[in-house]
C-alpha cells in the first residue's frame, strides 16, 4: 500500500474558519506504479476549481455534523490518474471536468486530488472529458452554473414561446438567456439593472425590465398583448404571485431555483432548503 498525501480546504462547523488540511489516500500500486483503486472510482488530480455562492452558503449552515473535515468546492477540472476496474469511459491521462456534490462524501474540489465515486446511491458526481477547444481553466468555470441553467429548461418546449426571465444577469441567468435564444424562444423578456442591459441583450434578451423600478408594473405592461408561457426565476421572491393569472398563459409554468426569499445570499439558500429544493434538479414548478 502506498500513501498519497494531499492538501485540501476544509471546515468543521458552520462557524469555524476554512483551513488547509493534509489528508491521504492509501492504495496498492500495480507494476507500472499506477494506483489500484475501488472498481467504480476515478482518481482525479485537480487542476482548477471554481467558487460558487453555494460553496459559501453550505459552509455557513449548521446542517453539517461537527467533528468531520467537510470539503469545499463543487466545480472542477483535472487529469485522471487512476481508474477502477469497472470504469470504461475514462482512462489514465484523460482531461476531465465536472460537478462534485460532495455533500455525502465530506470532500470537495478545493483539493489536490478528488476520488470520484460513480456508484453513489444519491448525488453522483457528474464527470466528462473536456472538449478539445477549451482550456482546463475554462472547463472548471461552468459545470454547476450551466448545469443548473440546462435543468431549468430541461424537457420544456421553448421554440416560439414567450418567456420571462427574472435575474438575467445572475450567473445562471446569463446561461438561461443564451439557451432560450438557441432553443428559439420568440420573446425573451429579462430583468436586470441598467449596467447589465447591453450584455444581457447581446446574450439574447429581446426586451429588458429594469428591476430597480417597479417590476410588477413592467411585467404587466409586457403581457398586454399576450401572457408568458414560462417564467424562469433566477433571483427569487413572490412579487408576481398574486398576478400570475394575468401574467402566465393557461398551462404556463413558473420555475425557480431560489424560492421565496430573493437573492444569492444565505437567506435565499435557507429559502431553497425550506421549500425542499436542494440539489441540481431544484426547480419549483407551478402549473397554472
Ligand atoms: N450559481 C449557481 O450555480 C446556482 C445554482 C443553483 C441555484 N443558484 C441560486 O440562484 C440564485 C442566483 O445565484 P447566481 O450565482 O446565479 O447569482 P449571482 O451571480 O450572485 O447574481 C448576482 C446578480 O444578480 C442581479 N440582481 C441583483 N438584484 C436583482 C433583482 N432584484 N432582480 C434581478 N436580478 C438581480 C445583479 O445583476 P445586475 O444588477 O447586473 O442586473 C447581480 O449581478 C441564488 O439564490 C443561488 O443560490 C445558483
Amino acid at each position: 500500500m502506498t500513501d498519497l498525501s494531499y492538501k485540501r480546504y476544509s471546515f468543521t462547523t458552520g462557524f469555524s474558519p476554512l483551513k488547509i488540511i493534509t489528508d491521504k489516500f492509501n492504495f496498492p500500486q500495480d507494476s507500472q506504479d499506477n494506483f489500484i483503486i475501488p472498481a467504480s472510482d476515478i482518481l482525479v488530480k485537480i487542476h482548477y476549481a471554481s467558487l460558487n455562492p453555494v460553496d459559501s452558503k453550505l459552509h455557513h449552515t449548521s446542517f453539517f455534523q461537527p467533528f468531520s473535515n467537510h470539503g469545499m468546492g463543487k466545480d472542477f477540472s483535472g487529469e485522471v490518474i487512476a481508474v477502477g476496474g469497472n470504469i470504461t469511459k475514462f482512462k489514465i491521462g484523460d482531461l476531465v471536468q465536472g460537478f462534485h456534490p460532495g455533500v455525502l462524501t465530506n470532500d470537495g474540489t478545493f483539493s489536490e486530488y478528488l476520488l470520484v465515486k460513480t456508484n453513489m446511491w444519491f448525488l453522483n458526481t457528474e464527470i466528462t472529458k473536456i472538449p478539445s477547444n477549451i482550456t482546463l481553466k475554462e472547463a472548471a468555470a461552468w459545470p454547476l452554473v450551466l448545469g443548473t441553467a440546462m435543468l431549468m429548461i430541461d424537457g420544456l418546449s421553448i421554440k416560439d414561446k414567450k418567456v420571462l426571465l427574472l435575474g438575467g444577469a445572475t450567473s445562471v441567468g446569463r446561461y438561461v438567456t443564451q439557451l432560450l435564444r438557441i432553443e428559439g424562444a420568440e420573446e425573451i423578456v429579462v430583468s436586470c439593472s441598467p449596467r447589465s442591459q447591453e450584455l444581457v441583450s447581446e446574450l439574447g434578451a429581446t426586451r429588458i425590465i429594469n428591476y430597480r423600478e417597479n417590476v410588477l408594473n413592467q411585467v404587466l405592461d409586457n403581457v398586454r398583448d399576450k401572457p408568458f408561457d414560462y417564467i424562469f426565476d433566477c433571483w427569487g421572491g413572490t412579487e408576481l404571485f398574486s398576478n400570475l393569472d394575468t401574467i402566465l398563459a393557461k398551462k404556463g409554468t413558473y420555475h425557480t431555483i431560489v424560492g421565496d426569499i430573493p437573492g444569492s445570499d444565505f437567506g435565499s439558500f435557507v429559502s431553497i432548503v425550506q421549500v425542499g429544493l436542494i440539489g441540481l434538479k431544484s426547480t419549483l414548478l407551478m402549473d397554472k
